[in-house]
C-alpha cells in the first residue's frame, strides 16, 4: 500500500502539529507501507508572500522531520518538496479543467477564509484541486489527515471520479457494478482518507486550539529560554495552591500528552484534591517537554550544520516521487490526448 501525507511549510511546527499529525506520519515508516511524505510549499504560497521566508520554512520542515526521527535510509520512505515534482502542477491544470466551480464553492476552508475577510485569490480558491493533484499523481491508496482535511479528501475523490468518467466512457458502469469504488480500475486511483480521530485537539497557551494563526503555540524547536517562558505563560485561573484545580485548564490537557498513565493518575488526584499550584504543573511540563524533545532538538542543531545532507535527502525523495508519478501521468496524458 502507498500512503501519502503532506504538511504545509507555512510556519514553525508546534505541539499541535506534532501530536495531531507528525507523530502519526512518523509511525507510518515502520508500518511496512510505502510512505511518501512531502512539504507542501506550493500550498504555503497561498499564505507566505516572502521568498526568503518560504525557503527558510520549507527547509525548516525538512530539518524538523529528520530531527524528529524520519529515517532517510528507510527504503519505504521518501521525503520531498512538493515543488520538486513538476508533474503536480501539470496534473493540477488537467484536474482544474474537469472540476466544477460548484464543488470548489462549497469548500469549508474557502468559505471560512472569506468569512474572516481574507481577500480571495484563485490560488486559495483552487487549493483543493492542487491537493487532489498531490494525492492522485502517485496512485496513493491512503491519506492520513486530521478531521479538518476530510472535505479536501472527499473533493480529491470526487475530482478523480470526474476525470475518470469524463475520459473513460465505461468507467461509470464499472463503478456502479462494484460495491466499493476503491477497487474499480480507472485512469486515476480513488484514494481513501484515514481520519485520525483519536488525536484530540491540542490546546494552545490561551486554551483555544493551538494554531500558528492564534499565536498561542509552543514550538517544537524554539530556543530553550523562549520555550520555558511560553510554558510558564499558559493560561490559568487564580485558584490558591491548596484548593482543587480546574481540569479544563489547558495545562491539564498538555500534561496529558506527555505524562505516563501513572503520573497522569497522580496529577488527576492532585487536581481534584488541591495542594499543588499551577506553577508546579508548568514546571513539570517544562521538564517533560525537554525530556521528550531534547534528543530531537540536539539532532536538529547538528543537522542544521549540514544543509547539503538535508538537500540530498530531499533530492533523493523527489526522484522517488517523480518515478511514482511518471506512470500515472502517462496514463492521464494518454487518456486526455496530450500525447501523440
Ligand atoms: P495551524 O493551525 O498551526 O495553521 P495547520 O493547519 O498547518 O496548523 O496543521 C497542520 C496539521 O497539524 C494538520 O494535519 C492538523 O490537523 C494538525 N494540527 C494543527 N493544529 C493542531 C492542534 N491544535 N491539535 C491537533 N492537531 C493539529
Ligand atoms: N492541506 C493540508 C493541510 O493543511 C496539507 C496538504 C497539501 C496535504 N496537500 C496534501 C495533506 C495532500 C495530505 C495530502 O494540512
Amino acid at each position: 500500500m502507498r500512503v501519502l501525507s503532506g504538511i504545509q511549510s507555512s510556519g514553525k511546527l508546534h505541539l499541535g502539529n506534532y501530536f495531531g499529525a507528525i507523530a502519526q506520519f512518523l509511525e507510518l515508516q515502520n508500518s511496512g507501507n510505502e510512505c511518501l511524505i512531502f512539504i507542501a510549499d506550493l500550498h504555503a504560497l497561498t499564505t507566505v508572500r516572502e521568498g526568503a521566508r518560504l525557503r527558510e520554512l520549507t527547509r525548516d520542515v525538512a530539518l524538523d522531520y529528520l530531527a524528529l526521527g524520519l529515517d532517510p535510509f528507510n527504503p519505504n520512505v521518501a521525503l520531498f518538496r512538493q515543488s520538486d515534482v513538476p508533474e503536480i502542477t501539470e496534473l493540477f491544470w488537467i484536474l482544474l479543467s474537469v472540476t466544477p466551480m460548484g464543488l470548489l464553492e462549497r469548500a469549508h476552508s474557502y468559505k471560512d477564509k472569506i468569512a474572516k475577510g481574507i481577500a480571495p485569490d484563485a490560488g486559495l480558491f483552487t487549493y483543493p484541486v492542487l491537493m487532489a493533484a498531490d494525492i492522485l499523481a502517485y496512485d496513493s491508496d491512503e491519506v492520513p489527515v486530521g478531521r479538518d482535511q476530510q472535505q479536501h479528501l472527499e473533493m480529491a475523490r470526487d475530482i478523480a471520479i470526474k476525470l475518470n468518467q469524463t475520459f473513460d466512457a465505461k468507467y461509470i458502469d464499472r463503478l456502479n457494478a462494484s460495491k466499493h469504488g476503491q477497487d474499480v480500475h480507472g485512469i486515476l486511483k480513488i484514494p481513501r482518507a484515514r481520519i485520525q480521530d483519536a488525536t484530540a485537539v491540542v490546546p494552545g497557551l490561551d486554551g483555544q486550539k493551538m494554531s500558528k494563526s492564534y499565536q498561542n503555540t509552543i514550538d517544537l524547536f524554539g530556543d530553550d529560554a523562549q520555550t520555558k517562558k511560553r510554558i510558564m505563560s499558559i493560561k490559568t485561573d487564580s485558584t490558591p495552591v491548596e484548593a482543587p484545580k480546574d481540569a479544563s485548564m489547558p495545562i491539564h490537557a498538555l500534561l496529558k500528552l506527555f505524562a505516563s498513565p501513572e503520573e497522569m493518575k497522580e496529577i488527576d488526584r492532585t487536581f481534584r484534591e488541591g495542594g499543588k499550584g499551577y506553577g508546579h504543573y508548568k514546571q513539570r511540563l517544562q521538564e517533560l517537554f525537554f525530556e521528550k524533545f531534547g534528543a530531537a532538538r540536539a539532532a536538529r542543531r547538528e543537522l542544521e550544520k549540514d544543509p547539503a545532507k538535508v538537500e540530498a535527502v530531499l533530492a533523493k525523495g523527489a526522484a522517488r516521487a517523480r518515478a511514482c508519478a511518471a506512470p500515472v501521468m502517462e496514463r492521464v496524458r494518454q487518456a486526455v490526448g496530450l500525447t501523440r
